[in-house]
């Protein structure tokens, strides 16, 4: 049985990862409205990710006899003012998600709730490697500067991005 505390700090998170798809999809229209269609196809992607990751917390809820209790979403952000506007917001909220997870983690510790600290362990290893693709993504939008020819060539290779499992 899921303790109370545990239960609703899950469910906020479920919503959390599915604002996360959401905003990631708002995302993913602004590059394909601007013909970057490979970083579209990444954030599309991800945004596949984001409802697998709300999923897995979701079938947690339920399996541990707890109920899953779904909010409203809110509203993502739909103007953006360049593609290296996009990205740092994108590792800002990855940043904010691992904040919110490592905080879950200690809750779970305080409440001796071992499974739950298990699954939050896979969590807290995924967000070191959104972290890390986000930033890499930064940087490199950094280096590119003002050059369309490099922003093509990077975009070309966010193209073959595929749903990590
Ligand atoms: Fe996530
Ligand atoms: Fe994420």
């Amino acid at each position: 049985m899921l303790n109370k505390k545990i239960q609703t700090a899950l469910n906020d998170q479920i919503n959390n990862e599915f604002y996360a798809a959401y905003l990631y999809l708002s995302m993913s229209g602004y590059f394909k409205q601007n013909n970057l269609a490979g970083f579209a196809h990444s954030k599309r992607i991800q945004r596949e990710e984001e409802i697998a990751h709300g999923m897995k917390i979701f079938d947690f809820v339920c399996d541990r006899d707890g109920r899953a209790e779904l909010g409203a979403l809110g509203q993502p952000p739909n103007r953006f003012e360049s593609p290296l506007d996009v990205m740092e917001q994108a590792l800002e909220h990855e940043r904010a998600v691992t904040a919110k997870i490592n905080d879950l983690y200690e809750l779970a510790v305080k409440e001796k709730d071992y499974p739950c600290q298990a699954l939050l362990q896979w969590f807290i290893i995924e967000q070191v490697e959104e972290e890390a693709s986000a930033l890499q993504i930064v940087e490199q939008l950094r280096m590119i500067g003002d050059s369309r020819a490099a922003l093509l060539m990077l975009d070309r290779e966010l193209g073959s991005r595929t749903v990590a499992e």
